[in-house]
């Protein structure tokens, strides 16, 4: 069988059973195996696959027809342009949340670039490590529930912005000390329903927001009141149906200026507070 044989099979494959990308994932899998480039493995797409290859490339193939993410098979995803560790142990990045990194960014540039700026909830680190790594004078810290999450993020934060980034494990902000311009938080916010859709085998603990979605914003909102300076900012991604209900909470908790920022698909991602 021709590597371009085996990548269609499994292309083939997964078309049937997971995700929009079925060719890409099965691309990306054979490259790993292969320890090639995905412009290699095209170039080689007339050659022959071993068998070694190919009996590992199908049990990848057979995890991806499960619902496992490719990011977790490969142990990487690319965020905000930067190569991110991932493991079974934290969410995977989302292109989506690179929308958190652009608000954040955007509000740095208002309040000056020695910024602080804490992510609650940080997961791998993807937004804390985007934002310090874009301005090298911001000062960055992040926080999770997880341990585990914390040693990636560590892990992360290291290879792209070493000594940069102050981590602790928090109950949301509630062993968190300071004050800060601007917090981000991607928490968790999907349904009991919603977890069961994504069948993704990712952690419940980052995706479950209570029976409608908006646990976290309860506990968070009123939590960075205390931890913002006057004139800061929460940045808080959330469901697309969900801008309305973290709109009124940030109202309600004080925050005046309350926006909505839209993803690349036009639905509302990203709710902006600033604390009057
Ligand atoms: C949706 S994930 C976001 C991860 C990362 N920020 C991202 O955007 O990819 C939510 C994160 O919240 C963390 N988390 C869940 N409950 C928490 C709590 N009570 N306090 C702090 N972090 C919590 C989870 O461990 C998980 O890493």
């Amino acid at each position: 069988m021709t590597i371009r044989e085996a990548t269609l099979q499994a292309a083939a494959q997964l078309r049937e059973t997971a995700g929009d990308t079925p060719l890409l994932d099965a691309t990306l899998l054979l490259a790993e195996v292969l320890e090639v480039s995905r412009e290699q493995l095209i170039a080689a797409y007339p050659e022959e696959i071993s068998p070694e290859a190919w009996n590992a490339f199908r049990r990848l193939v057979d995890e991806r027809s499960r619902g496992v993410p490719v990011a977790y098979l490969l142990g990487r995803k690319e965020f905000y342009g930067l190569e991110f560790a991932v493991s079974r142990e934290v969410l995977v990045p989302r292109p989506d949340s690179e929308l958190i990194v652009e608000v954040a960014l955007e509000l740095i540039a208002r309040i000056g670039p020695a910024a602080r700026l804490h992510d609650c909830c940080t997961g791998s680190g993807c937004i804390a490590v985007a934002v310090a790594w874009a301005v090298p004078q911001a000062q960055v810290s992040a926080s999770d529930l997880s341990t585990a999450a914390l040693r990636i993020a560590q892990h992360n934060a290291e290879r792209h912005t070493p000594g940069r980034i102050r981590f602790q494990r928090s109950d949301y902000l509630q062993d968190i000390g300071g004050s800060f311009d601007v917090i981000t938080a991607n928490p968790p916010y999907l349904t009991p329903a919603e977890i069961e859709v994504l069948a993704s085998g990712e952690p419940r603990e980052a995706l479950y927001g209570g029976a409608d979605g908006l646990a976290a914003y309860r506990r968070l909102i009123p939590e960075a009141v205390d931890k913002l300076s006057v004139n800061g900012y929460l940045v808080l991604e959330g469901g697309r149906e969900q801008h309305a209900e973290i709109a009124a909470l940030l109202r309600e908790a004080g925050f005046a200026e309350v926006s909505c920022h839209r993803d690349l698909g036009g639905a509302p991602r990203v709710t902006v507070g600033r604390l009057g």
